[in-house]
């Protein structure tokens, strides 16, 4: 679904923008709104977790469409001590994540994914929510990755 779409000129336009497409992209296809508060954080990131940012986005995002059974979600995009985070909220059904973790065997790796994604660059990701209570997710990365030196970060 989601996935199936080109990953995004992120060099080009920088994480905000690419999230922008991404959202309209979501809305073309499914008709679910994404009500974007986006800080720009380019100057911030560098290459690798931009695109790592833009991946963890990209899940709650699919799992709001798919799952959350509302027609709408928030995300929330910002800087804050040396670190990006990223805030994706539903009021849709809600889950207990406690019970998701123990789907991981079943295929259900999209969450599970997410957070190796953000641990592999010192990042973490919360999961809120609980049955009828709606969803958030909120990641946050060291905007420096200490293990990427490519000159591409230093020059974003
Ligand atoms: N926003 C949401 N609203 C309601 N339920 C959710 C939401 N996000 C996740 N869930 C529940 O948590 C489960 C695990 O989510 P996860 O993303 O790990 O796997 P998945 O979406 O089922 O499969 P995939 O591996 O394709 O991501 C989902 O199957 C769903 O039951
Ligand atoms: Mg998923």
């Amino acid at each position: 679904m989601i996935r199936s779409f080109l990953p995004p000129a992120l060099d080009h336009r920088g994480l905000a923008s690419a999230l922008r497409l991404m959202f309209r992209d979501v809305e073309d296809v499914y008709g679910f709104r994404i009500d974007a508060r986006l800080e720009p954080v380019d100057g911030e990131l560098d290459a690798i977790s931009a695109l790592t940012l833009y991946r963890i986005v990209q899940e709650p995002v699919n799992n709001a469409v798919r799952h959350s059974g509302a027609s709408c979600a928030v995300v929330t995009l910002g800087t804050a001590n040396g670190r990006v985070s990223a805030t994706i909220h539903d009021k849709g059904r809600g889950f207990a994540w406690a019970e998701a973790q123990t789907m991981d065997g079943d295929g259900h790796i999209g969450l599970t994914g997410m957070r190796e994604r953000a641990a592999l660059l010192g990042g973490t990701v919360a999961v809120r929510g609980a049955r009828g209570k709606g969803t958030t997710i909120h990641a946050s990365v060291p905007s420096k990755n200490p293990h990427w030196d490519g000159e591409q970060g230093s020059e974003r």
